[in-house]
């Protein structure tokens, strides 16, 4: 066939492709799959019963409650510990196809260390849930770490500062791997590291705290996450993926740049956000090491501090290759959008990751709030990341693990919420079928309100909603969860 009849043939058919897909545009794909998630230290509560060990969370919010907005902690939170079964049956009502929950750690392992002992309590209440959904028919997506570290580890020997890390870890990950893998479809190692890397280790406003090292321990801690997801993605899939056929992969913090201006100098600062942000992991995990740009700015800095090395770790080549291609897919959490304008570099002298990125960043004024100060409504940011992602990231395949919208107070007529979700998942159809992004599946943040981190109490995320101070902690749907419900049902927008 000659080059212009093959051509046509190809322009014909994207014609028809397309106009296919604008009848089919409110439809989700048919193998595309809905789910909703919470996490273990926002939700379970029970935090010194049957065993549990005690996590950084709890030592933070315990020793340092000024700095959580309402003073509040997750000693008891949506008491999900001993309400599991009142919460698989709101899933089973929203019909979802899969639910995305985190183990905690010091729960299954109360002083981090396989060594120490595992506590079967624990083992048991996971083991309880994982049981239930699969008799319900949903999926279950787990996350090995979302930020409650056994304090222990971080007292004994600096948590994620210490290298040694790696390896108990990994051996908390092959524990989970043996006793659940059977029951799991999708696991993830570690939720959004840049979020807990900055604000635990650089900002200090979470757990554990840490602000008095900055621009060195930020590094340190994203570094041993990286050994640490390699490690266990390694373990997976060599002992556990034939027999268990499950996807493993990590949840990375996808907040879109849009630049300030069309001009190339504020191109070039909202690409630089991205590459610190998003491609600080995804780099080494897709394309191997760390984003040049990365590279060469905290290099160079460190240098002219008076630094002997880059304050951003070197990966040796071995380890190159052994981060390289740890994924099955990548999980996104998107939420938001940010303004980016260019600005000259922050002048030498205090290291911190805030200096080395040097770009300025605001909201529009005409962006809508939410409960949440970082989440404003941008509906078009979903879209643009995933293009964005596809487009630098060899086109990975996608979940969206998180996405949601906070209320300040108890609405059960969430009005706002629905329509977050609406405008949101329209974006996202457009990804998926005008930009051809493969994203197999969509993840509503949250099921129930929770403990918001430094928020408390104060941003409600839930489709549920929870009266924290009725001790039944009652869950009461929002309208938002008749809308979501009705989504999973049609598998249409419409
Ligand atoms: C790192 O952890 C190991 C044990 O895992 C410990 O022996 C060592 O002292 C720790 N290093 C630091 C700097 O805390
Ligand atoms: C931590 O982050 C918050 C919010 O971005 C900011 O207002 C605050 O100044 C930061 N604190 C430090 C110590 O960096
Ligand atoms: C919904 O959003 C609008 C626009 O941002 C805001 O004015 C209103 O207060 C919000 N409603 C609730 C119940 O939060
Ligand atoms: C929450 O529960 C408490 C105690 O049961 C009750 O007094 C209060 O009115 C409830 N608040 C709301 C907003 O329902
Ligand atoms: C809590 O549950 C008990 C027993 O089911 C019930 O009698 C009581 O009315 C409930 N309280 C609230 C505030 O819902």
């Amino acid at each position: 066939m000659c080059f212009a009849t093959a051509v046509l043939i190809m322009t014909l058919f994207n014609f028809i492709l397309a106009f296919t897909h604008k009848v089919n545009a409110q439809e989700f794909p048919p193998d595309f799959k809905f789910g909703i998630a919470t996490a273990s230290y926002q939700i379970e509560g029970a935090w010194n019963e049957d065993g549990k060990g005690e996590n950084i969370w709890d030592h933070f919010t315990h020793t340092s409650s000024d700095k959580i907005f309402d003073h509040s902690n997750a000693d008891v939170a949506c008491d999900s510990y001993h309400k599991y079964e009142t919460d698989i049956a709101l899933l089973k009502e929203l019909g979802v196809d899969f639910y995305r929950f985190s183990l905690s750690w010091p729960r299954i392992l109360p002083t981090g260390y396989v060594d120490d002992g595992v506590n079967q309590a624990g083992v048991e209440y996971y083991n309880n849930i994982l049981n239930l959904l699969d008799q319900n028919g949903i999926e279950a997506m787990v996350t090995l770490y979302h930020w409650d570290l056994p304090q222990h580890l971080h007292e004994r020997m600096g948590g994620w500062l210490n290298e040694t890390i790696v390896d108990i870890f990994a051996k908390y990950a092959d524990l989970a791997f043996h006793i659940f893998g059977e029951r799991v479809k999708y696991w993830t190692t570690f939720n959004e590291p840049y979020i807990f890397c900055q604000y635990g280790y650089e900002n200090g406003t979470y757990a554990p705290g840490l602000a008095s090292n900055r621009g060195v321990d930020v590094y340190v801690c994203g570094h041993n996450i990286l050994k640490s997801h390699a490690a266990a993605y390694d373990i997976y899939d060599k002992t556990y993926r034939k027999k268990q056929k499950g996807k493993i992969s990590i949840v990375l913090t996808a907040i879109w740049a849009k630049p300030s201006t069309y001009t190339r100098k504020d191109f070039e600062a909202a690409e630089r956000n991205l590459q610190f942000q998003f491609g600080w992991f995804a780099h080494p995990i897709i394309k191997g090491n760390y984003p040049q740009v990365m590279i060469n700015r905290i290099g160079e800095r460190s240098t002219k501090e008076g630094f002997k090395k880059s304050r951003l770790p070197k990966f040796t080549n071995e380890e190159v290759r052994q981060i390289k291609d740890t994924y099955d897919f990548i999980g996104v959490n998107h939420y938001t959008t940010t303004m980016v304008k260019w600005m000259d570099d922050v002048q030498i002298g205090e290291p911190s990751a805030f200096n080395d990125l040097s770009v300025e960043e605001y909201y529009k004024d005409s962006w809508k709030s939410s409960g949440s100060a970082w989440l404003k409504v941008v509906p078009y940011g979903i879209r643009d990341m995933c293009k964005w992602i596809k487009k630098n990231y060899n086109n990975p395949s996608i979940i969206i693990t998180e996405n949601g919208y906070s209320d300040p107070k108890l609405i059960l007529h969430d009005f706002n919420r629905t329509i977050f979700y609406k405008e949101y998942l329209k974006y996202l159809l457009q990804a998926v079928y005008d930009d051809r992004v493969d994203i197999q599946g969509y993840t509503v943040w949250s099921l129930l309100d929770n403990f918001e981190w430094n928020q408390g109490y104060s941003a409600k995320f839930g489709l549920y909603a929870i009266n924290f101070t009725d001790p039944n902690r009652t869950r009461i749907p929002k309208d938002s969860a008749n809308f979501y419900k009705a989504i999973v049902k049609t598998r249409r927008l419409k």
